[in-house]
């Protein structure tokens, strides 16, 4: 049987447009969902929108539209800002759907009735920005003397009824469960402080809402509205068919990954756990989170003006650009800072020089010298032996990478083979070798082919469209990308088309 794999985007809320922090969140599952695919997987990948809450509702009434119309609007944008950076979802969910209703309403009462669930009186902290309730003790306080939560969101003072979960009671379970799965949050930093944050002492969480009415309401209970992150997170259980486990998708859940920023692993790793366990739900195996974007040194926001659209840095530099750019740049776990120079920087020496040239003198020598035909190989020189050797460890290097979820070190890994392919073409230097040698000739241009090939196949979640191109001009079938298919060479004599550049410099434009 295939093995299915489930990997999920946070859900973005609607509140305003798309930036460049969602795109990386979304790519960054995207690249790991081709790469599973590619590797045999049965792949269910998972992105959609958070649409209740005090936030959004805000919004809409700030913008004059009824919330409805306001979070369908939002929503088609992010949409098509994920199909416009190449996001393979398999599934957009919306949280104002009724399939969520429904599942969300019998998650609550499956949770009520194994004793979780309490009527009392919430007073205390509450962030909209971050839809979180905060503890005294975490607050900040401001030069102006205001609170504000550690994120610097706002904070208010909130007195209203409400329903809350006995979070309490699940500090001990949740220790042993981090204990017993030490590759349950990733990285390790932060599992370090998910973990000390629990052991610090849980309170009870509220888990409803009665000040106002954007959101799904709480069985049985007039006038309570569910708290949103409560709702957002049962998105990744609604879209296997709950409560339905006869339903097609059901045999994904648990998931295997739900990746997320770093902002909102508590809610990821502490909160879900125990609802799902309270539940008597599976849990997920893996939280993997990642860091921030900051924009030339300056964190993102819509006072300064430097919020990037996604789409349009993708107009600019090219989608395949962006997309290596953003996972090359930073480790995943860790913050990083964009610019123009680093962009172009990865665009002009990684992809232009390195890949791009290593691809453009062995294809045009093979079209050149080689009739346009892929050659065969003879004997095989040390030289020859170790790139093809380092190309065939490949695929289990990157896929360790890609299983940590450290996609800079897979890249670095494919990189290794990609300049061990320069330094080796400039050794051989076959171009020479057409008049003195042609059969060694077509030997390393086969030798640089096969590698080719196989850097290409590693690369095709990271860059599809680029790598598509690249991998068209190797010859390679379309139905002979996946890992497995590496296994089996393409025959000698198989008739190339003509060589085009796959990476272009980026080149300033002079006013
Ligand atoms: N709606 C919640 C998630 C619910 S999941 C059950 C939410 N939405 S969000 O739209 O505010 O953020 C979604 C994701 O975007 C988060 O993973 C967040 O970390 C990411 N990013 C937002 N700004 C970012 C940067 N500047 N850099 C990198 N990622 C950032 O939270």
């Amino acid at each position: 049987m295939t093995k299915s794999f489930y990997i999920t985007t946070p859900i973005y809320y609607v509140n305003g447009a798309p930036h460049i922090g969602h795109a990386y969140t979304s790519i960054a599952s995207d690249v790991l969902a081709r790469f599973k695919r590619l590797d045999g997987y049965d792949v269910f990948f998972l992105t959609g929108t958070d649409e209740h809450g005090q936030k959004v509702e805000t919004a809409a009434r700030d913008s004059g539209l009824d919330p409805q119309a306001f979070t369908d609007r939002i929503s088609a944008d992010f949409r098509s800002m994920a199909d416009a950076m190449g996001v393979s979802y398999d599934d957009y969910i919306r949280t104002t759907e009724p399939r969520h209703k429904l599942s969300s309403m019998e998650l609550w009462r499956r949770i009520a009735a194994s004793g979780n669930i309490y009527l009392g009186h919430y007073e205390g902290w509450y962030a909209v920005r971050d839809e979180a309730f905060y503890d005294e003790s975490e607050l900040e306080t401001r030069p102006d003397g205001t609170r504000a939560a550690p994120s610097g969101a706002p904070v208010e003072w909130v007195r209203e009824p409400s329903y809350f979960f006995r979070l309490a009671a699940w500090q001990d379970r949740l220790l042993k469960f981090y204990e017993d799965n030490p590759d349950f949050i990733a990285p390790t930093s932060r599992r370090n402080e998910v973990m000390s944050f629990v052991r610090g002492g849980l309170l009870d969480l509220s888990i409803s809402r009665t000040t106002f009415s954007w959101g799904i309401p709480v069985p049985d209970a007039p006038g309570h509205v569910m708290y949103v992150w409560l709702d957002a997170l049962q998105n990744y259980v609604t879209a296997c068919g709950f409560p339905d486990e006869r339903a097609p998708r059901w045999h994904y859940w648990p998931a295997d990954v739900h990746v997320v920023g770093k902002d909102i692993i508590r809610f990821h790793a502490v909160y879900w756990p125990a609802f799902l366990m309270a539940a008597g739900l599976p849990v997920p195996k893996r939280i993997s989170s990642h860091g921030w974007w900051v924009v030339e040194g300056e964190k993102m926001s819509k006072s300064l003006g430097n919020v990037i659209e996604p789409r349009k840095l993708a107009e600019t530099y090219g989608l395949d650009q962006i997309r290596y750019f953003l996972l090359r740049e930073k480790p995943f776990g860790a913050d990083g800072s964009m610019s123009h120079a680093a962009i172009v920087s990865r665009i002009n020496v990684e992809l232009a020089n390195d890949l791009g040239n290593l691809a453009q003198r062995s294809l045009s020598l093979i079209a050149r010298n080689c009739g346009g035909t892929l050659p065969g190989r003879g004997p095989l020189t040390e030289d020859d032996a170790a790139l093809l050797a380092a190309a065939a460890a490949l695929p289990d290097a990157v896929r360790a990478c890609m299983n940590r979820q450290t996609f800079h070190e897979a890249l670095e890994e494919v990189w290794k083979v990609v300049r061990a392919g320069n330094g080796y073409i400039d050794r051989q230097a076959p171009w020479a070798l057409n008049r003195t040698d042609k059969p060694r000739m077509e030997t390393v241009l086969r030798v640089l082919a096969d590698a080719l090939r196989v850097i290409g196949t590693l690369l095709q979640p990271f860059m599809p469209a680029s790598i598509g191109r690249m991998l068209d001009q190797l010859g390679v079938p379309s139905d002979a990308r996946s890992l497995v298919a590496l296994a089996t060479p393409l025959p000698d004599g198989l008739a190339l088309p003509a060589p085009q550049g796959v990476f272009p410099r980026y080149i300033e434009q002079t006013q």
